[in-house]
């Protein structure tokens, strides 16, 4: 889970995107498809489940807490539900890798069960923020503690009961917003959280799927503690945050159309699609149906000249894993592009606004790093030497840069993109891009 592997990536100038690609499934659904189906009574198969580390990590953990769960074979899991009251006590920490959704979604669900855990996770978990969980759960009654600089490892102790708490999430987070209803699952009462702008919503679409009440009010999602999840079918779409990278590909390439397949469409996660559009992107969504509560398409785009924009900051959150990719777009955008109100972006699986401005500056584009956003002026794209720092998605960004830049791109640090995209290099080099893997022993 965690790399000790180093890894490097090498782009040759001179590729070209085409034809139909399937990326793998959704990240996000992957995690709740096997915790909730775990907790769920009787039998949850799931079909598409992404086999990364990230949502194996979270698998693993499900299974230390004594949950049988047949595969993943292919992408399908067997998962023998055990009901919100049937976890047992693991026999060591729980270590999630590189996972903050595992991380945060876990101190929910595990906050209210009658053993203790503690959870850790590789040097990049365990600098990341863990208050923003910890505080809501604390003030349900949970007995978590964090390091001094609120940080794992996170001991979580049994307490006789959580109360139901009406939580104005503080800043727009699913994961946070996710947590505090997982507690809410082992609460007294009813447990709300009203979010400042949209955010993620599978949580609620697959415990409504799963059979749990939820009821949604605008912005304010509740629910009451102590009820029942039923086990079911859950089918993961591709991930639209994987897709993504082509997506932005394409669009600034010279190569022929692209079809991205079987795309997750849930409307809190399309702001790369509105963005793009924006910025004069020639894409089409082909809406195809509905699975287990989750929005799938196809979306097929082509070349066409990007111009920048000013974000609005609407589309922050439902696009907030995809500016990595889209900063390479506004690289090759004519004119300015602003955004702004992204400060979650320094406290990601990297700071993404420190990386990606140091990596583009690298390739010769000119950018102004903000302390909630960046400027970015587009023009052309120089070849270079860019460190990815460990981050799966700047990884991937400036492995499409190679499409455009003019001499070869060589990126350090790209082992996690296993994270959430095992198979890319391949993948990408079949669609058309040029690179090259190499792996040193670290
Ligand atoms: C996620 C929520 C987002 C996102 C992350 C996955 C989720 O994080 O960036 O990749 O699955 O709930 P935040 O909740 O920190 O915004």
């Amino acid at each position: 889970m965690s790399h000790a592997n180093q890894r490097r990536f090498i782009i040759e100038p001179g590729g070209s995107l085409s034809g139909d690609i399937r990326v793998p499934g959704d990240k996000s659904v992957s995690h709740r498809a096997v915790m909730l189906g775990s907790v769920a009574e009787g039998v949850t198969r799931v079909r598409g489940f992404l086999e990364g580390d990230d949502a194996m990590a979270t698998l693993a953990a499900m299974r230390a807490l004594g949950v049988r769960i047949d595969g993943p074979e292919a992408g399908a899991l067997t998962i023998h539900g055990v009901g919100l009251h049937g976890l047992s006590a693991p026999d060591e920490p729980l270590d999630l890798g590189n996972s903050g959704t595992s991380m945060r979604l876990l101190t929910g669900l595990l906050c209210g069960q009658r053993f203790a855990t503690t959870l850790i996770g590789d040097q990049s978990l365990m600098n990341r923020p863990m208050r923003r969980v910890t505080e809501p759960l604390g003030q349900m009654g949970a007995d978590i503690v964090t390091s001094d600089k609120g940080t794992a490892p996170l001991g979580i102790q049994p307490v006789t009961s959580l109360m139901g708490i009406d939580y104005p999430l503080p800043m727009a987070s699913a994961q946070v917003k996710s947590a505090v209803l997982l507690a809410g699952l082992y609460a007294r009462g009813e447990t709300a959280v009203t979010e400042p702008g949209i955010t993620r919503d599978h949580t609620e679409r697959m415990l409504q799927a799963l059979g749990y009440p939820v009821e949604v009010d605008g912005r304010r999602v509740a629910l009451t503690g102590h009820g029942r999840l039923t086990g079911g079918s859950i089918q993961v779409p591709a991930d639209i945050s994987s897709a993504a990278f082509f997506l932005v590909g394409a669009a600034i390439g010279a190569g022929e159309a692209v079809t991205l397949l079987d795309v997750g469409l849930n409307p809190t996660r399309t702001g790369v699609v509105e963005i793009l559009k924006r910025m004069g992107a020639d894409l089409e969504v082909i809406p195809k149906g509905d699975g287990a509560g989750e929005p799938v398409g196809d979306i097929r785009i082509q070349a066409a000249s990007l111009e920048g924009i000013e974000i609005p900051p609407s589309l922050v959150p439902v696009a907030i894993d995809e500016f990595p990719a889209l900063f390479i777009a506004a690289a090759c955008a004519r004119g300015e592009t602003l955004l702004r109100g992204a400060e979650e972006l320094r406290v990601k699986e990297s700071d993404r606004i420190a990386v990606m401005a140091t990596g583009l500056e690298r390739l010769g584009v000119q950018v102004e790093a903000l302390p909630d956003g960046i400027r970015i002026e587009g023009g052309r794209l120089a070849g270079g030497h860019v460190q990815a720092q460990g981050d799966h998605r700047v990884a991937m960004a400036f492995a499409m840069a190679g499409l455009v830049a003019d001499g070869p791109i060589v990126i350090d640090g790209c082992a996690e993109v296993d994270t959430s995209f095992p198979g890319f290099a391949g993948l990408a080099r079949s669609a058309g891009l040029p690179i090259a893997v190499e792996e040193q022993a670290g």
